[in-house]
């Protein structure tokens, strides 16, 4: 499953971190690559503790918490500290699946929970934040920085079981797409690709799972929107509530 959120960031955020991004400290990205992955990386990227970096993180991390269709969609347990990468010059990715696990940053969680923003979508889950541990690599996310007009190539293309899809998102929105795919980025010809990279662990480890629970989740949305009897409703609601205690791995 493959979605697209296209009001993730503002566009005042927006301007704000590329600002802050243009600025940046930016290294080497083959330093961060496994050893398969580091012969198809060429690309640089802010190191895992760059100030920036955590500042601009934190920002997509809540905004996040608080998108019910990422919710609905991953219902997330853990999502990594966003990673940032830039691309110009002909740097490109060639094709790789990420690694399965990380290990999550022993790090004191900033900001505010927002315990009531996902009440809109059927699970009503929050993720946590970042705590020591290992983590399972089951949803991956980019966040495009650049628009598409300031840059050629630099295309995020996801091989899924309906072929290649070929992402290029305006500046602020963000794909999500299995952490089991095989991805690559296009060479940039031209401009500047600024994007953030990262992946969340899910309750729900199996993409054709979580697919049917979003779609019964939107199934739901309607009809209470649509002023359905309550009864099917709720019977439907329980029926959601049980497929996650069948699949969910907290
Ligand atoms: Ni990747």
């Amino acid at each position: 499953m493959l979605i697209t959120i296209p009001d993730l960031l503002s566009a005042e955020h927006v301007q704000r971190c590329r600002q802050a991004l243009a600025s940046a400290d930016w290294t080497n990205g083959n330093r961060t690559a496994g050893h398969v992955a580091a012969h198809v990386k060429a690309n640089r990227q802010l190191t895992l503790d760059d100030p920036i970096g955590r500042q601009i993180g934190d920002l997509i991390v809540q905004a996040l918490r608080q998108h019910p269709v990422f919710q609905s969609a991953a219902l997330p347990a853990h999502i990594l500290p966003p990673r940032f990468n830039r691309y110009e010059g002909g740097e490109h990715y060639g094709f790789h699946i990420d690694n399965a696990v990380f290990r999550l940053p022993a790090r004191p969680r900033t900001g505010p929970a927002h315990a009531d923003d996902a009440s809109r979508s059927q699970s009503g889950l929050q993720a946590e934040g970042p705590s020591s541990g290992l983590l399972r690599t089951d949803i991956s996310t980019t966040v495009f920085f650049s628009d598409p007009s300031e840059y050629e190539g630099g295309e995020l293309i996801i091989q899924d079981t309906y072929g290649e899809q070929r992402v290029k998102l305006p500046a602020g929105q963000a794909v999500v797409y299995p952490g089991t795919s095989l991805h690559r980025v296009t060479p940039v010809t031209q401009g500047v690709r600024y994007g953030s990279f990262f992946w969340t662990q899910s309750l729900v480890r199996d993409d054709t799972q979580r697919s049917i629970l979003l779609q019964q989740d939107i199934a739901i949305q309607r009809l209470i929107q649509s002023g359905g009897d309550p009864d099917t409703i709720s019977q439907l609601t329980g029926v959601y509530h049980n497929l996650l205690r069948l699949w969910a791995e907290p």
